[in-house]
């Protein structure tokens, strides 16, 4: 439940101490309610306080009563529309502004009658703890992704990141790119990152520095998102599909020598949904015909295999930004992780058109420069990573205990952590039968689900000219009739899960 607390509420927080507007606030530092203040309300708040004349006492508490509250500042957009605006006064149209703009569930005030005739919701004090205590029931939609519940955390650093890029003018890689290369090569344990302008890119910016190129094969899976066999098409070489295996829907390794021709130049495996390809047997396969190992780690950020980071295991790591990513940019943005110093340096100059010095072209490249201010908010976001990903790993264990006490376990077939850790960019499940009917009722009953992937890529109209056929990846098609992907997102509610069990409990009733 996120609440924008009204000036007048901190006030009487201030004043009484105690009572309901001081519990409202002890529920934002437990953080069982979040909470968020304008920072228009700041200055007048530290004014009240320094009344007694004494300044260092009324900052520590000022600090204290913004413990677990979210400061959410306001442009000169927000200010001049609000002053434009009839009905209301100045003060509660910012507040009504900022409500709608973050899509909070209401403003928290003492005075309600302030807000009478805006169309957001005013609450007393009184009345969000009883809401509180009796569990958050009013909304029983579910998502299947809620970006703006995850501001309350990080909107504060990602604003202080970007304003630093915005005041720089310096908006082309530079320090803040650099810096978020060194720290995503950290987190993925590897010796170099490249920022990009998208996942997309990431691959074909490898398969450049890889030397794929016109008559060579590259081996991948057929079950994963267009890009990973789009890239391939791109530098004019052949996607050569290898079925899944269906308990985790990655590249059957089994399959893959099978494949291996002169032609063959790279291996991509997808680590999909966020869990790592079981790479021992490919990096053997590779190795054995000298062959590129091209990680596409896009859904994968943070997975391990075998106690190492997805990203470091080929040689080549390729991530997105993408915003519904577990660790999402404000746009479209990417990252190759390599070891080697040599393909490095490769990537480095292929991003900026292969020019090195600038205007002196040693190679073909291309524009996949990673923008600052991505870097910057994705920068942001980074240090919350970790946790976030604990929370999908939550929810999806949550998922599975509540699947299988509602005795779905018949019709529902849960996901496995058969390659730990699984980072669950999407809890994906297995329904056998009338899969699309219950997606329809779901979505009937305010539950978003999607399907990761309705046709697999050997049966895609653009790429027909390969060859294949229906019944070629009999383990792909199953799965793409089959897989239904569940609100998984961080900031996901037990009772919102509860709620979307119950309607699948309901369906096959
Ligand atoms: C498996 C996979 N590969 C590649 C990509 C491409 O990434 P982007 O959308 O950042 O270009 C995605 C993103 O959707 C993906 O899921």
């Amino acid at each position: 439940m996120q609440y924008l607390l009204n000036t007048d509420l901190l006030m009487r927080a201030l004043q009484k101490k105690s009572g309901l507007e001081a519990e409202v606030l002890e529920r934002c530092r437990k953080k069982e309610l979040k909470g968020w203040v304008l920072s228009s309300s700041i200055p007048a708040l530290y004014e009240d306080l320094r009344q007694n004349g004494d300044d260092r006492a009324a900052r520590t508490e000022l600090k204290r009563l913004l413990e677990g509250i979210a400061i959410l500042s306001q442009t000169a957009a927000d200010i001049h529309e609000s002053l434009d605006s009839s009905g209301l006064d100045f003060g509660p149209a910012m507040t009504v502004k900022a409500v709608r703009a973050l899509g909070l569930d209401g403003v928290a005030t003492s005075k309600p009658e302030t807000f009478k005739g805006a169309d957001i919701k005013a609450r007393t004090p009184g009345e969000v703890l009883e809401i509180l205590k009796a569990g958050d029931k009013s909304d029983d939609r579910v998502p299947l992704l809620d970006i703006p519940a995850s501001y309350h955390e990080v909107l504060f650093d990602m604003e202080r990141e970007m304003a630093e890029v915005l005041r720089s003018g310096h908006f082309i890689l530079g320090p803040h790119v650099a810096r978020l290369e060194e720290k995503i090569a950290q987190y993925c344990h590897c010796r170099y990152a490249v920022g990009v302008s998208s996942g997309t890119d990431a691959l074909l910016v490898s398969l450049m520095a890889a030397n794929v190129g016109p008559g060579d094969e590259v081996v991948t899976t057929p079950f994963t998102f267009y890009a990973t066999a789009g890239s391939i098409v791109r530098v004019g070489a052949r996607p050569v599909f290898v079925d899944i295996d269906p308990a985790t829907c990655n590249l059957n390794p089994d399959q893959v020598e099978s494949r291996i021709s002169k032609k063959t130049k790279a291996i991509i495996p997808v680590h999909l949904y966020g869990q790592c390809a079981d790479m021992e047997p490919l990096l053997e396969t590779a190795r054995k015909h000298g062959l590129a190992v091209i990680e596409d780690a896009a859904q994968a950020i943070g997975a391990s295999y075998q106690g190492r980071r997805a990203g470091s295991l080929g040689d080549y790591g390729c991530f997105s930004f993408f915003p519904t990513k577990n660790l999402g940019g404000l746009g479209d943005a990417g990252m190759v992780t390599v070891s080697s110093e040599e393909f490095y340096q490769k990537l480095v100059v292929l991003r900026t058109h292969g020019a090195k010095p600038k205007y002196y072209h040693k190679v073909v490249g291309g524009n996949f420069r990673l923008d600052t201010l991505q870097a910057a908010a994705i920068c942001a976001k980074l240090d919350y990573l970790e946790g976030w990903t604990e929370k999908r790993r939550q929810n999806a264990f949550r998922y599975d205990r509540l699947l299988s006490e509602a005795g779905l376990m018949d019709h529902v077939q849960t996901p496995q952590e058969l390659v730990p850790r699984h980072v669950y960019n999407q809890y994906v499940v297995r329904v056998k039968n009338r899969r699309d009917d219950l997606r329809k009722f779901l979505q009937e009953k305010k539950v978003q689900t999607e399907i990761y992937y309705p046709l697999p890529l050997h049966l895609q109209e653009c790429f027909a000219s390969l060859g294949y056929r229906e019944g070629d990846f009999p383990e792909s098609e199953k799965a793409a009739r089959e897989t239904l992907a569940l609100p998984i997102y961080p900031e996901l509610t037990p009772e919102r899960q509860e709620y979307a069990v119950r309607v699948i409990k309901e369906f096959f009733a």
